[in-house]
């Protein structure tokens, strides 16, 4: 069937879901069951996923349970300290084979007749192997655990199930070049700051996904108060949303912020020539301390290092359910703290998506640093977070409202363009896009949606 033959049961072609020359997306988008169980083979079935990192297991057979789409899958580091995801699915009556959330254990076994697989899936044999109540027909290997392939981005875990597909750096494509400021900038690289908080919202996941590729537009109203609880004049924030925009076919986009206003108002700085190194010492990315300046780098372009530290990435996405928090936090009476976190929004059904927030820094940040990047995180973002609480808001909203025999049919509006100009100043790859956060990048989403619905395998 050519992509163009792609239809609902209702008959409804989903190409026509979204119009390309208006630049519209049909509101049934976010609450048909559908369309849901296509993403789920077509979208989270082909796309690289963030499961979590790797500090999170770091001994050898440590695991942990995490979903891939609505997939539960075991992630877990054999003896030999390589990480594997396996689906959490026995390939003998499909019960799930492990059922805690985490732990460490050199082999799992299912708790329905007693099947037992190693940390990378393989099938190890059953309780009376002997009888070989395994079987006769099939050789033991053909009754391991379904495999996924897995990528490592800065200690991240990546997995697909797309075996033959993109590799991680392609499916990143041009905007790696800006990932790379973030997740691969020092010798130790990251780390978890502990387990990601998880937690089951009643909302489409396209809510809130869509919302990540760099919507800043609902920061004004959605976040006002934050303006003023900041001090930011009456609590306008348009001046400090000013920035750039950087953002790909492939779905991804980045909103780099300039540190100026953020030097002259946290740090009482008024001198905006200082060195690359005055302002590693007074506002460091988060995570980052002065004497990982060589470390910067070792890893970083001389351009990727001067954005890094004059503009750069603070909110942004990895298509399809990634969202990129690198954000700097005024203090009580002292300069801002750095925040790092990304979370994922995975589909739980139609109507319900699990919340997954991680809250990371560099390996070396100092601990005390750690400590506080942690408690400010938790009170900024996910479960508790300030910020995220208005987030919520409308995608759970979006979930009731979106099922209507009247919206349903309505669309959703992706009109406000820019002027395709690239400052000439900017020197990092990808589209780009200069001045008041518009709809281009969330754009770019929805085709590259629409595009992997029609066409994905
Ligand atoms: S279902 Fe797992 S051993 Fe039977
Ligand atoms: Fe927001």
């Amino acid at each position: 069937m050519s992509s163009f033959e792609r239809r609902l049961s209702d008959g409804t072609r989903i190409e026509d879901l979204i119009d390309v020359d208006t630049r519209e997306v049909r509101v049934r988008t976010l609450a048909d069951a559908e369309l849901h169980q296509i993403e789920m083979e077509r979208i989270f079935g082909k796309v690289w996923q963030l499961l979590g990192h790797e500090s999170e297991i770091p001994n050898p057979n440590d695991f942990m349970i995490r979903a891939l789409g609505e997939d539960s899958v075991l992630v877990a580091r054999d003896r030999n300290g390589e990480i594997h995801v396996t689906l959490n699915v026995c390939p003998h009556r499909a019960m799930r084979v492990c059922r805690s959330d985490a732990g460490n254990a050199p082999t799992h076994r299912c708790p329905y007749h007693g099947w037992a697989f190693r940390p990378d899936g393989a099938f190890i044999g059953s309780p009376v192997g002997g009888e070989t109540m395994h079987g006769k027909l099939l050789d033991k290997k053909q009754l391991s655990l379904k495999k996924a392939r897995v990528t490592l981005y800065g200690g991240l875990i990546f997995a697909t199930w797309n075996i033959d597909g993109p590799s991680l750096d392609e499916f990143l494509g041009e905007m790696k070049w800006y990932f790379d400021m973030l997740f691969d900038r020092t010798d130790k690289g990251l780390e978890a700051l502990g387990p990601p908080q998880r937690f089951v919202l009643r909302a489409n996941w396209k809510s809130a996904s869509e919302q990540s590729a760099s919507d800043g537009f609902h920061a004004y109203t959605l976040h006002e108060w934050l303006g003023q609880l900041a001090g930011f004049g009456s609590g306008d924030l348009t001046s400090s949303m000013l920035g750039v925009e950087v953002t790909s076919k492939l779905g991804h986009s980045l909103r780099c912020m300039p540190m100026a206003q953020k030097f002259e108002r946290g740090a009482a700085l008024k001198d905006t020539s200082l060195s690359l190194a005055e302002r590693l010492e007074i506002l460091a990315p988060p995570g980052i301390i002065p004497s990982m300046a060589p470390e910067l780098e070792r890893h970083l372009s001389t351009e990727q290092i001067e954005q890094l530290l004059l503009q750069p990435p603070q909110v942004g996405n990895i298509f399809p359910n990634l969202i990129i928090e690198h954000v700097y936090v005024p203090q009580p009476g002292g300069k801002p703290l750095g925040l790092f976190a990304v979370h994922t929004y995975m589909p739980r059904g139609v109507d319900k998506m699990e919340f997954v927030n991680w809250l990371l820094a560099e390996k070396d940040t100092p601990q005390e640093m750690k400590d506080a990047m942690r408690k400010m995180g938790v009170r900024m973002l996910g479960t508790s977070g300030m910020i995220e609480q208005d987030d919520s808001d409308p995608w759970l909203d979006q979930a009731v409202l979106a099922k209507g025999a009247q919206a349903r049919n309505i669309t959703l509006k992706y009109q406000a363009i820019h002027n395709p100009e690239r400052p000439s100043w900017w020197v990092g790859p990808a589209e780009v896009y200069e001045g008041f956060t518009k709809d281009d990048t969330q754009w770019n989403w929805w085709l590259q949606w629409r595009d992997l619905m029609l066409n994905a395998g």
